[in-house]
Parts: structure tokens; sequence; C-alpha cells
């Protein structure tokens, strides 16, 4: 069996981060979203992987490489523009060929795996199985209508939204899927929708099954889905200690502190994660934060928070919670006179002040 991933698309309910970075190659817990997907393909025995990548730069393929890391061999698949879940599994056809294969979204996180979903498509002799998590939010996603168990029709993104579920991005199909991808037509946005795709697979009387998720599952789409994502994580990670810990530094729950990292006189309360080459003075890292490598972290209170490479957050007389920063940014006490809140913020960025 293959598995196709994507990392394509538009990004732009996670602008401005995504303005410079692929959204999949974002860190959660330090790793980039997408080794988790390739994990979780790579958990379940699958070693040949196609990634759909955005044709017009090579970021993905750079970052990610050729799979050897992972055991696996992956093969990337340029798509020319976003036209849709469906369009990339039809430009798809000629490296999954026609055998079963797992259609994984990049930028889907969950705990547990994929195996468990390929056992249920083979047991139930399934031409395409899906997995449904319930949700607050279903007119987010595609839905899927159930009547006595069975999947009885499926609406991408409905207003009325005809169940709870909303149907994650993990899906296995048979070859069978490539006859609907060739048959439906782009939706009112311009898209060949997935959820089309399944749709025209229950008109056709083709056996779609599914598995409920009962664990936790994310769809990374917003800025506060990659927030919770990261807290997710990093509850199940365990304590990790590289750097150097001064004698003043209180360090409580589980944290992870990368090689040459220093902490002074400061307090992290975990699950938190400290990547290499960071300062950390003076500060109060609180719990589910990660910060990338080679920040600085002065006279400062950060929590619940994602903070990229290269940051500085220097005398900041509050507390930085639920936030996003991206590479290079610089959060720092205004030094000059008049003394002032001074903003330079590129194009989508937000700031929410008290
Ligand atoms: O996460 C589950 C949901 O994913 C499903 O419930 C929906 O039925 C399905 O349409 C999809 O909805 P999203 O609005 O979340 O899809 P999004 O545009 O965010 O794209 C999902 C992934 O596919 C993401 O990794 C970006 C990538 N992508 C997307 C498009 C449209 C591509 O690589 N190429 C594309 O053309």
């Amino acid at each position: 069996m293959k598995a196709l991933i994507t990392s394509g698309g538009h990004g732009t309910r996670l602008r401005p981060i995504t303005h410079t970075q692929n959204k999949h190659l974002i860190p959660i817990a330090n790793k980039p979203m997408l080794h988790y997907a390739i994990e979780a393909i790579a958990g379940a025995g699958i070693k040949d992987i196609g990634i759909v990548t955005n044709a017009k730069n090579r970021d993905v393929e750079t970052a990610i490489g050729t799979g050897k890391e992972f055991g696996v061999k992956i093969t990337y698949i340029p798509q020319e523009s976003p036209l849709g879940l469906a369009h990339v599994v039809k430009i798809s056809h000629d490296f999954l060929k026609d055998e079963p294969f797992v259609f994984y979204l990049g930028d889907n996180m969950l705990v547990g795996g994929v195996k468990r979903f390929i056992d249920e498509f083979k047991k139930l002799h399934s031409n395409c199985h899906l997995t449904l998590s319930k949700v607050k939010d279903p007119e987010r996603f595609g839905v899927p209508e159930l009547r006595d168990g069975r999947i009885v029709s499926i609406e991408e993104k409905p207003k009325h939204p005809k169940s709870d579920f909303a149907v994650a991005g993990i899906y296995i199909y048979d070859a069978c899927i490539f006859e609907a991808v060739n048959h439906i037509k782009p939706s009112p946005r311009g898209e060949l929708e997935i959820s089309d795709a399944h749709q025209y697979l229950l008109d056709k009387g083709y056996a779609i099954t599914y598995s409920e998720i009962t664990g936790w599952w994310k769809d990374t789409g917003k800025p506060y889905d990659l927030l919770e994502a990261n807290r997710l994580v990093l509850e199940n990670q365990e304590t990790r200690i590289e750097g150097e810990v001064d004698d003043d530094s209180v360090i409580t729950g589980k944290v992870v502190i990368g090689k040459g990292t220093k902490i002074k006189n400061s307090v992290l309360r975990g699950p938190c994660i400290i990547g290499k080459d960071c300062t950390i003075k003076d500060s109060y890292i609180g719990p589910f934060t990660s910060i990338y490598d080679d920040c600085l972290v002065k006279k400062s209170e950060v929590e619940f928070s994602i903070i990229l490479k290269h940051c500085k957050i220097e005398d900041v007389g509050i507390r930085l919670e639920e936030s996003l920063l991206g590479n290079d940014v610089q959060i720092v006490s205004a030094e000059k006179k008049p003394r002032t809140n001074r903003f330079m913020l590129g194009d989508q960025s937000r700031v929410e002040v008290v």
C-alpha cells in the first residue's frame, strides 16, 4: 500500500506566518507539522509516500528530503495551483497506480496512528473508508449524514450540517476514487472537492465505510488550532534536559531543553519545550509553550504560545499568552522617548492590546 500526503493549498487562514513559510512546516512542539503525518504513515508500515507540493517552490522538498530518516521513500508531486483535494488525487494517479492507498491531509494531526483504519478498510472490503470525528463546528468541514450507522450523504462546509461529525483528513481508497475524481465538476469556489468525490461514490453504490476517531484529532486550519495541537503534543512529552540550568532556576513538570540552551534565574513550568541555543533569563515560561531554536527571552513571561526561530522577547511588561510569533520576531521594551507602544507589523498581522 502507498500513501499520499498534501502539503500545498493556500494557507490563507494562517497569514502572516504563511507569507514566508509553508504551513505544513510550522513546528508543533518544535517539530514540523508534516513530520507527524509521515510518522503516522510510516508507523502503519507504509514505505512509499507521495507528497503533493505547491509547484511554485521547493520548500517542502528541501525541508523533508528523501524520507530516509523516516525509513520511507518520498516522491514529490508538484501541483500547479490549489485546485482542490480531488485534484490532488487526480494528479497523483501515475504515482499511486491502481492499488489501495491512504490519503492523509498534511495539516491534520491525530493520536494513535492510521493502521487501525487500514485494518477496518480491509476487513469491511470497502472502496472508501472515511474517518469521522465529533466537532462543535461541523460547518467548517466535510459533513456526513448518517442513517442506521451508514453514511447516506456528504456535503462540503454545509450551512446547515446534517450531523455533528467532521470527515477528518485521513481517507483510505481503492482505485474507484479515480473514477470519482475524473467525473466531478469544480464547486462554486472553483475547487474539485473531495466531498463531491465521496458523494459520487455513494451515488454509484460503492461501499463507503467509516471509523469514528475516539482520541484527539485536529485540523490545524486556524491559529488557535495550532496552539491546541501544540498543547496536546506537549502533554505527551517526557522530560529531557540537554542544555544548562543554573541553581537559581526552577523547573517543574515535563520540560524539554535543547542543546546549547541556557536557563538563568527563571521558572519553567511544563509541559513546555525550548529548542537549541536559546537563552531564557530572569523569565517565566508557562505550560503549553514551544520556543524554537536560537531565541532570547529576558525579563519576560510567556505561556500557551508558539515562538518560532530567532525571536527576541525582552523586558516585556505583560505576559504573552495564546500567541504565535513567526521567525525573527522581536518584542522589546521601548527605550527611546517618547515612551510609547511602537508596532512594525507586516501584512495581515494581528496584535491584541489590553
Ligand atoms: O481537515 C478535514 C477537512 O479537510 C475535511 O473535513 C474537508 O472535507 C476537506 O475539504 C478539507 O477541508 P479544508 O478546508 O480543511 O481543506 P484545506 O483547503 O485546508 O486543505 C487541506 C490540505 O490539503 C492542506 O494540507 C492543504 C492541502 N491542499 C489543499 C488544496 C485545496 C493541497 O495540497 N492542494 C489543494 O489544492
